[in-house]
C-alpha cells in the first residue's frame, strides 16, 4: 500500500487550496528554495504524523525539496482535509489519511508510515514516538531523531525522557518562541473561534464564553472571544496563570461556578476531564461545549452520554444531548480539536513559522542527531531568531539594531550609568 486516501478526484481542488495557503507562507518558501539547492535531507526517510492540511502539504513539499522521502499520516482522525491528501498523492507523495477514519484505520495508517523504516519521526502529539516505543522498537536502530509539534506531545516526551525510556533525541518544535508565542496563541485563538462559529453560526457578542486553561492557547482564545464581544470567564488550576487572566480583565472562577453561567465552553488545557458530570448537571439549556486541546479527553464525553436521555446530530459537528430535566447540551466536533474538526486549523501565515521550525529541526537532526542525548531538545536560539527575522522581513517590517555603544552597555556589568 503506497497510499490510502478518500478520493483522488479531489486533487485539483486540493492543489488550488494549497496554492492559496502557500501565498501566506513566505518563510517556508525561502527555506524550500535553499533546500532545493543544498539538499540537506538527501537520503532521509521521514515519517510525518501531522494534521493533513494545506499548510502541512507545503511542509511536505519543502521536506521533499530538501531530499527527504516523506510518508504522511494524520495526527487526528477528524482533521484530515481529503482534497489535500488527494493533491499530495497526485504529486507522488505517500499519504495515509481519511477524514473521519476509525481508530483501527488511524493506527493502520500510523503503522504504514512506520513500515518504511523512517530515519526521522515528525509528530504532532507523539503518536509515532509512542507507537515506536510501545510496539516497534526494532525501528529505533534506523532513527536519527524525532520532532514534536505540540504542547501535549512535548509533555508526553519529557515524561518519557525523565523516566529514561526515550530511545532517541527529539526536538521540541513547540518550545521555539516562533512556535508557541504565535501558533498556540494567535493561531489557536482565531481558528478555534472559527471552528465554533462554522459549526454553530451563533453570535458571540454578549454571550458568556468560558475558556478553560490560560496557557498559550487559552490566552489567544480569551482575547479573540473578548474581541468579538463575548464576556469571558477563565478557569485555571495554576495560581499565576489565574492571576494573569484576572489582570488581563477576565472573570476567573472554578468550573463549578462557571458551569451555570456559560453559553460557550472551550477547553485548552492539555488535561483530562476538565468538564465533567458535575458540571454538565449545572449547565443551562443550550450550553455549547467544545475542546481545542490536543486530545479528546478534556471533556468527559462518557459521562455526558450517560446523563443524556436522547442524543441527535443537528448539524455537521453539532451533537445535542438532552438531559432528563429537558436541558439540552451541545457538544461540538466529538470533543476533538474544534479548530481542525469544524474549520481548517491555523491560518497559513502562522503555520509558516511553526513549519519553518519543523523543516529546520529536520535539518538540525541530520547534522547533529548523532551527538544529541536521548532527551527532548530545543532548537538553538539563533534558528528561532532567524525565523522571526525572516517573518518580519516578509511582512515588510524593519526594526532597529543595537549601536556598538548599546551592545557594550548591555553586555557589561561594569557600566552602571
Ligand atoms: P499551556 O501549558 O501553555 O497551557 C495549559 C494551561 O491549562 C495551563 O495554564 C494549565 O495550568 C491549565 N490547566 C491544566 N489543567 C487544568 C484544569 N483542570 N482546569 C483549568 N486549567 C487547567 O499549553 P498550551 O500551549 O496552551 O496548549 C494547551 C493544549 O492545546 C495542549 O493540549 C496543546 O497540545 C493543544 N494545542 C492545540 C492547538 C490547536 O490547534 N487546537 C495548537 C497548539 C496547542
Amino acid at each position: 500500500m503506497d497510499h490510502d486516501i478518500k478520493d483522488i478526484t479531489l486533487a485539483a481542488a486540493g492543489k488550488l487550496r494549497i496554492e492559496w495557503a502557500e501565498r501566506s507562507m513566505p518563510v517556508l518558501r525561502m527555506i524550500r528554495e535553499r533546500f532545493s539547492k543544498e539538499k540537506p535531507l538527501s537520503g532521509i526517510v521521514l515519517a510525518a504524523c501531522l494534521h493533513v492540511t494545506t499548510e502541512t502539504a507545503s511542509l511536505v513539499r519543502t521536506l521533499s525539496a530538501g531530499g527527504a522521502k516523506v510518508y504522511l499520516c494524520a495526527s487526528n482522525p477528524l482533521s484530515t482535509q481529503d482534497d489535500v491528501a488527494a493533491a499530495l498523492v497526485s504529486e507522488g507523495f505517500n499519504v495515509f489519511s481519511i477524514k473521519g477514519e476509525d481508530t483501527e484505520t488511524y493506527y493502520k495508517h500510523i503503522n504504514a508510515c512506520l513500515d518504511v523504516k523512517p530515519n526521522i519521526s515528525m509528530d504532532d502529539g507523539a503518536d509515532l514516538v509512542s507507537s515506536i516505543h510501545s510496539k516497534r522498537q526494532d525501528l529505533v536502530k534506523n532513527i536519527i531523531g524525532g520532532t514534536e509539534e505540540t504542547t501535549t506531545g512535548v509533555i508526553r516526551l519529557k515524561s518519557m525522557a525523565d523516566s529514561n525510556v526515550l530511545l532517541f533525541p527529539v526536538i521540541a518544535v513547540n518550545d521555539s518562541n516562533t512556535k508557541h508565542f504565535f501558533d498556540n496563541r494567535y493561531g489557536t485563538g482565531q481558528s478555534t473561534i472559527d471552528g465554533i462559529l462554522r459549526a454553530t453560526n451563533r453570535l458571540l457578542a454578549g454571550s458568556w464564553f468560558v475558556v478553560s486553561g490560560y496557557g498559550w492557547c487559552g490566552r489567544g482564545l480569551a482575547s479573540r472571544a473578548s474581541g468579538m464581544g463575548a464576556r469571558v470567564i477563565v478557569t485555571e488550576v495554576d495560581p499565576l496563570r489565574a492571576l494573569e487572566a484576572a489582570m488581563d480583565g477576565y472573570s476567573v472562577m472554578p468550573m463549578a461556578q462557571a458551569a451555570p453561567v456559560g453559553d460557550f465552553f472551550c477547553t485548552v488545557t492539555g488535561d483530562r476531564s476538565v468538564i465533567r458530570k458535575e458540571h454538565f448537571e449545572l449547565m443551562k439549556d443550550g450550553a455549547i461545549v467544545s475542546n481545542s486541546g490536543h486530545f479528546n479527553v478534556e471533556i468527559d464525553i462518557e459521562s455526558l452520554e450517560k446523563l443524556a436521555v436522547t442524543r441527535r446530530i443537528i448539524r455537521d459537528f453539532v451533537e445535542e444531548f438532552t438531559m432528563p430535566d429537558g436541558r439540552r447540551i451541545t457538544l461540538l466536533g466529538e470533543g476533538r480539536l474544534i479548530n481542525l474538526a469544524a474549520a481548517e486549523g491555523h491560518p497559513s501565515s502562522v503555520m509558516d513559522m511553526s513549519f519553518a521550525n519543523q523543516a529546520l529541526a529536520s535539518e538540525f537532526l541530520v547534522k547533529n542527531g548523532s551527538t544529541l542525548s536521548k532527551k527532548v531538545h530545543k532548537l538553538p536560539d539563533h534558528v528561532d531568531n532567524e525565523i522571526a527575522k525572516l517573518k518580519l522581513e516578509s511582512m515588510g517590517i524593519r526594526i532597529d539594531t543595537l549601536t556598538p555603544e548599546q551592545e557594550q552597555y548591555l553586555n557589561s556589568w561594569q557600566m552602571g550609568t
